[in-house]
């Protein structure tokens, strides 16, 4: 018997970030920097910190997924599987998707984590698309979250102003016509790894007093060399899935970009030739939650998209790692 063949489709999407918002006014309180320098290089105004002990990723993801059940009237017994895209997972092991499918009594799901760092969640779309598509699952529940304040030093400018704690998660269905996943494209680079990573706290560095001393405990980046890889990936790999599909900028309904800088969006978006009309950011509000930022940024403007929307997903991000993913949106609002 020949399975009917199946798009995979976003049918709800759900985001959450924590209360606490860090401006950066107060960042101007613990390092040497200003609100001036970080809205021209960045365009963050601020982000948002899981405060409290005992608080990791997986609570970003529980109360994400909580919000998805209850917007899309799903009862997590039926969900099949858990992915979840993390750079920050609560421990090495479990995985954090096993914790949040046990804290929302997704009893019947099995799940695993993805680590592409800022493509994280592109990377864990075209996967749980597969598994729809194959026709072996109907429901897979897609996050991206990240608690970038647990691997963030407060005492070093370069990246404390750049990060942020936040996530979303979308719900994948077989699609009832031709809207859905249309196609992606993943690219990794690992001789770029060096220059954005966590040095210690793996089985390369083990933790030691030694490692705690050197702050390797902490994301480092080489900030301006991995600024160019990411202009110049981040807009590539966008056009190629454009020319792939052959999209003229006109049938480009929105950009959702990786919110890592505004400089390297804007840079993709000339090269897409879209207008910033059509380029949905959020990067004022968060920063970059890594994992989360197109989660977060198809939840904050799920208002605009209009069934058969076409929308293109781009992101750069350690590793290196980099995609892009073409979607027919599924549904009005
Ligand atoms: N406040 C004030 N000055 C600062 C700050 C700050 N917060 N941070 C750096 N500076 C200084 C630097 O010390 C440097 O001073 P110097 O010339 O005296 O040495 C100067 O500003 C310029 O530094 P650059 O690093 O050249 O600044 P740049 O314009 O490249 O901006 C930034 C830095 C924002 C980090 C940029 O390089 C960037 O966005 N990089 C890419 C980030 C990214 O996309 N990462 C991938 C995703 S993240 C992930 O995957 C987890």
């Amino acid at each position: 018997m020949i399975l009917k063949k199946h798009k995979a489709s976003i049918t709800g999407v759900h985001g959450y970030v924590p209360d606490y918002i860090l401006t950066n006014k107060e960042l101007e309180t613990l390092v040497d920097t200003s609100d001036e320098w970080i809205v021209t290089r960045t365009g963050i105004k601020e982000r948002r910190i899981l405060k409290g002990d005992m608080k990791g990723t997986s609570i970003l993801g529980v109360e994400c997924v909580k919000g998805l059940l209850e917007k899309t009237n799903t009862d997590p017994k039926e969900i099949d599987l858990i992915i979840c895209a993390t750079v920050t997972p609560d421990m090495l092991f479990p995985s954090t998707s096993n914790l949040i499918a046990d804290k929302i009594g997704a009893t019947n799901s099995y799940g695993f984590d993805i680590s592409a760092a800022c493509s994280g969640f592109i990377y864990a779309l075209a996967t749980g698309s597969q598994f729809i598509e194959a026709g072996t699952h109907n429901k897979v529940i897609v996050i991206g979250a990240d608690k970038m304040s647990s691997i963030i030093d407060y005492e070093e400018r370069k990246n404390c102003v750049l990060f942020g704690d936040g996530g979303g998660a979308v719900l994948l269905e077989p699609s009832e016509d031709e809207t859905g996943i249309q196609d992606y494209l993943l690219k990794s680079d690992g001789s770029g790894g060096d220059m954005l990573c966590l040095k210690a706290g793996g089985s390369l560095r083990p933790a030691s007093t030694e490692t705690i001393k050197n702050k390797e405990h902490y994301i480092y980046q080489e900030g301006s060399s991995v600024f160019k890889f990411a202009v110049t990936n981040m807009a590539d790999i966008s056009e190629e899935i454009m020319n792939k599909n052959k999209l003229k900028s006109d049938d480009i309904s929105y950009l959702v970009p990786h919110q890592a800088n505004k400089r390297i969006i804007d840079a993709t978006a000339k090269r897409m030739g879209v207008g910033p009309e059509k380029v949905l950011l959020n990067i004022e509000k968060y920063g970059n939650t890594t994992a989360g930022t197109i989660p977060l940024c198809l939840w904050d403007f799920e208002n605009k998209f209009k069934k058969g929307d076409n929308l293109i997903l781009a992101a750069f991000g350690g590793g290196f790692t980099w995609g892009s993913l073409y979607l027919k949106w599924s549904y009005n609002n």
